[in-house]
């Protein structure tokens, strides 16, 4: 058997189903981009008949990628695969990706349709996007629950029917490794015309065992993966991308498999998406969190100092991680700065350039030593910085002490307006929140709140990332600055904006 595994990257369809996380268009584009980079195989950009936004994300992601195949998300129905079928049309290689539920829990309840009536929906539906002329995959939603004779005989008729890949999703992530692997197993066994598609599978992590699981399937014959880059996605999340590509890599002695992957654009890819999604990769998350690569104990660093391999089983240069060091400061020139940005993997037009070295400039004033994760910041802000943000922060300025009632004042443009306001709070930062309140004009509550330093020093940029919710809207909003008030500021207004984005999209 071909020891070539597939990567399929879900994290701009499944990964943004996470709870909190919003993309604008910009920032997909920007991310798609950088999977390209990534080389992943396959990029699934969205489900186009589920909003107008999908839609138009998947059709300007489909001009702007040239080398990767972009799939589009569809139910098994002719209504959903034209939608497909539409946004990937300018397309070079496409994929329309269909699916429906084949446990008997999602047939009686969800669907209320009986095995016979899905099967024959399912293969009406590869076979209507098959007669498009594109690349057809069929995802048997909740496999990993459906009675496996069925699931035999559905990816039998839809492989009859020209499925090119079918899917085998743990929807619930429910199933046990063993399990997991005895269900692929069993389908290579049984199903006679397993060789004419490819096997995929498709893990939550609802157990911890999204990564053990896929691992599993891809031992016992399957050959496409379907994962997210930081485990993003629904609930607890899918198999992450890292973990399953770093696993292929330092394992190749025992697992003998390989992928298309350049291991070393891991880091900048995880960064950027946590970046855009403002959802935080918890520390100690493997291969990409902050401490996967940190030596506490003495006895470990004295070890690695000696020779690395003696704790470190993969180094951090393989996933293109090198440590921070100083990289500009108050004199490096305009040459220097987009050559940095450029190593960083970043590609602004001329104006925005000239914007950001301003602002470069400006930050080096303030602090003496710019480090990568400085300019990161900067990048990442200019991606935040919409033009079509409904508020927009001016000013601010805040009276605190332990003699004081914290005080807060804000000038913020809305609607193309200055509007100002003021408040009182427990601290400065809950000031500025209930100023920012009156502002937007709507009932906010902060659900969560985390900061932490982005690089060494005392004048270092904090990152403050917080979730907000209004109604049963609720999103994660980001802000940096080496003023913590004002990253605090900077990260509210986000969260609001993407609030009522898509309060006015709903409306
Ligand atoms: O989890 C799932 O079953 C899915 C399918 C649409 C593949 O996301
Ligand atoms: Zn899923």
């Amino acid at each position: 058997m071909n020891n070539q595994v597939y990567i399929f990257d879900t994290t701009l369809r499944d990964g943004e189903q996470s709870p909190g996380a919003s993309l604008n268009i910009k920032e997909k584009i920007e991310i798609a981009k950088t999977l390209e980079q990534l080389q992943v195989d396959v990029i699934e950009a969205g489900f186009p008949i589920s909003s107008r936004g999908d839609f138009k994300s998947v059709k300007t992601i489909s001009t702007h990628i040239k080398n990767t195949t972009i799939a589009a998300l569809a139910r098994a129905s002719e209504q959903d695969i034209n939608a497909a079928y539409e946004a990937l049309k300018d397309c070079k290689n496409k994929r329309i990706h269909t699916f429906l539920a084949t446990s008997d829990i999602h047939l009686k309840y969800k669907l209320k349709m009986d095995r016979n009536s899905v099967l024959e929906k399912a293969v009406h539906a590869v076979k209507y996007a098959k007669n498009l002329g594109v690349e057809v995959e069929f995802s048997a939603e909740d496999a990993a629950r459906t009675d496996l004779d069925y699931l035999c005989k559905i990816t039998e008729s839809v492989i009859a029917a020209g499925a090119d890949i079918v899917n085998i999703p743990d929807t619930v992530g429910y199933a046990l490794p063993n399990e997991f692997a005895e269900r692929i197993k069993t389908l290579f066994n049984k199903v006679s015309n397993i060789d004419q598609a490819i096997i995929s599978v498709h893990c939550h992590n609802d157990l911890g065992l999204a990564v053990a699981n896929t691992l599993e399937a891809i031992t016992n014959g399957a050959r496409q993966i379907e994962c997210t880059i930081n485990g993003l996605g629904e609930r607890a999340g899918n198999a992450a991308l890292e973990e399953i590509i770093m696993t292929l890599k330092t394992r190749q002695n025992a697992l003998n498999l390989t992928t298309n992957i350049n291991t070393k654009n891991i880091y900048k890819t995880s960064r950027l998406v946590s970046n855009l999604t403002g959802i935080a990769v918890q520390r100690n998350k493997a291969i990409v969190g902050a401490n996967a690569f940190a030596h506490e104990a003495g006895i470990h660093q004295h070890g690695v100092l000696s020779h690395t391999e003696t704790y470190e089983i993969m180094t951090p240069e393989s996933i293109g991680l090198k440590t921070s060091n100083i990289v500009l400061g108050k004199h490096s020139g305009r040459h220097a700065f987009i050559n940095k940005l450029e190593k960083l993997g970043y590609s602004f037009e001329k104006v925005k350039i000239d914007e950001l070295f301003f602002k470069f400039k400006e930050l080096a004033d303030k602090k003496k030593d710019i480090f990568d994760e400085d300019i990161q910041a900067l990048a990442t802000d200019e991606f935040n910085n919409k033009k079509n943000d409904f508020l927009k922060l001016k000013l601010f300025s805040v009276l605190s002490g332990n003699q004081e009632i914290p005080h807060a004042k804000v000038k913020i443009i809305k609607d193309g307006k200055e509007v100002q306001a003021s408040a009182n709070g427990d601290g400065p930062v809950d000031a500025a929140y209930n100023a920012i309140e009156k502002v937007a004009g709507i009932e906010l509550k902060l659900e969560d709140y985390n900061i932490r330093a982005i690089s060494r020093g005392k004048d270092a940029m904090g990152e403050v990332i917080v979730q907000v919710s209004a109604s049963n809207l609720s999103f994660y909003g980001k802000g940096t600055s080496t003023d913590i008030v004002e990253a605090s500021i900077k990260a509210y207004v986000d969260a609001v904006n993407k609030i009522l984005r898509n309060t006015k999209l709903k409306s």
